[in-house]
């Protein structure tokens, strides 16, 4: 290293050290108790804290507005009430009602999807008798409140098509990039 570029390095650091000095003391500032938390509580005793929690929809199903999907082939958000409608039970599925693709049509719901009517396992079509595993819907689809975050969600989905924001296409997708021997 030429001696030029040592003092050029030995100045980076004395100012990097200076910086470090400067946060070190600027830290020594502290927090109190109820100012550490996201919630600004104090945290040895939360009890009263109720987390905010918003509305449900209460539009009913044909009225609401479809919510855009997350991220491409995400499950979508139920836009409308499902008050009455839970607990799904085993001889009991309201969902289906509108659902199932036989229905959908006419009850002017989104027809389940293809996916849904395939065991993944075993790659078996199972002829449009829903799998099992689908059966509880709410397990991975929910409805959506609105409520303030306390802490900002920065993400942004990404979507190849435009029309990936209000529909799947999974049963085409599942497989790419994949290539068997
Ligand atoms: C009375 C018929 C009906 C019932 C019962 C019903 N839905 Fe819906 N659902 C609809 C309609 C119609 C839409 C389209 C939005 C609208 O018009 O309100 C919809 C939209 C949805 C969507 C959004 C689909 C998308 O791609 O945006 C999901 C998810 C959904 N429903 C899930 C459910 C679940 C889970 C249940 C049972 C807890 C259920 N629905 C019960 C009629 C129904
Ligand atoms: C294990 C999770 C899971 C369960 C359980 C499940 N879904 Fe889905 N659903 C998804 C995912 C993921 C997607 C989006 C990708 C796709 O189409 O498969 C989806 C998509 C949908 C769509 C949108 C279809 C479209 O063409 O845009 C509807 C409607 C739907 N599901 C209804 C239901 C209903 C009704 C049930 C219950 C009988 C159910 N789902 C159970 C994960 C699930």
């Amino acid at each position: 290293m030429s001696a030029k570029k040592s003092i050029l390095v030995g100045a980076v650091i004395a100012i990097v050290m200076a910086i470090t000095a400067e946060g070190v003391i600027a830290q020594t500032k502290t927090l109190t108790d109820e100012e550490l938390g996201i919630r600004k509580e104090t945290i040895y005793d939360e009890g009263t804290v109720k987390p905010e929690h918003g509305e449900y929809s209460r539009e009913t199903p044909g009225k609401s507005k479809r919510i855009e999907r997350s991220f491409e082939n995400s499950p979508p958000l139920i836009p409308h009430d499902i008050t009455g409608m839970l607990p799904i039970a085993e001889t009991n599925n309201i969902c289906l009602g509108c659902h199932m693709p036989d229905a959908a049509r006419s009850m002017g719901a989104v027809p389940i999807p293809k996916s849904h009517f395939m065991d993944f396992e075993t790659k078996k079509d199972l002829k449009g008798k829903l799998d099992g595993k689908r059966y509880n819907c709410v397990q991975c689809h929910v409805p959506q409140t609105e409520t303030a975050p306390p802490v900002k969600n920065v993400f942004k989905g990404e979507f190849r098509e435009k029309k990936g924001k209000f529909r799947s296409n999974l049963i085409d997708t599942l497989n790419e990039g994949v290539t068997a021997e």
